[in-house]
């Protein structure tokens, strides 16, 4: 958590605290990506984040809405705040004030992803898959998923020249293609992309809710 805006996110990075938990956590490589990135940019039927709430399939919105262990009732914020094009104008969101920004989502089905559900055979403890898509040189700005600890997984399809993710609190990520990471996404997060279609993978994970008054929410 740090609730920062886009701007003291980067420019304190070298600043953050070093005796806090990790906001990231390395789970390995899958040589699969090569295949999967093919995968990718054969396929054409991408949902655009301004335009999940009137194109998206059932199983986008459910895949997106609970990766982090939230209930559905997150939805109306991921669509109304998170990625919205009132909230780009309005600065709350993760994208710029910018009508060019691309960043679209889809769910892998198996039959134009078949390396995908060959990974997910093989490793049955990611489930659950979605992936984005973000066009050259588009920024996701700093945010967070909630104040509740919880995390995600996060595989690295591709890395264009020059992209760059961070989390609080542990700094840049130095992704390598293949690379699946835990991210803890109560903590703000922030990207920018290089010079290419940036492709990433993401799979259910958890939290912990918040005990309140000796009731578990
Ligand atoms: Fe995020």
């Amino acid at each position: 958590m740090a609730n920062m805006n886009n701007e003291k996110f980067w420019s304190t990075i070298e600043d953050w605290p070093t005796d806090l938990p990790v906001g990231a956590e390395f789970c390995g490589n899958t040589s699969l990506h090569e295949k999967i990135y093919e995968e990718c940019e054969k396929f054409d039927n991408w949902t655009h984040s301004f335009d999940l709430s009137e194109e998206a399939d059932e199983e986008l919105v459910y895949n997106m809405t609970t990766a982090s262990g939230s209930d559905m009732s997150r939805w109306e914020h991921v669509r109304e705040v998170q990625f919205s094009k009132e909230s780009a104008q309005g600065g709350y969101g993760i994208a710029p004030n910018d009508k060019e920004w691309g960043l679209f989502w889809a769910v892998p089905r198996k039959k134009d992803f078949p390396t995908v559900h060959q990974f997910m055979e093989e490793n049955p403890q990611y489930i659950d898959p979605y992936i984005s898509k973000l066009r050259p040189n588009d920024v996701l700005l700093s945010h967070n998923h909630g104040p509740d600890p919880q995390f995600l997984y996060n595989m690295s399809i591709n890395e264009p020249e020059g992209s760059k993710f961070a989390i609080y609190p542990t700094g840049i990520i130095t992704y390598k293609p293949g690379d699946i990471y835990k991210l803890h996404v109560n903590n703000d997060h922030a990207l920018i992309n290089g010079n290419e279609t940036r492709y990433h993978l993401l799979f259910k994970g958890g939290r912990i809710h918040h005990v309140d008054a000796g009731r578990i929410n």
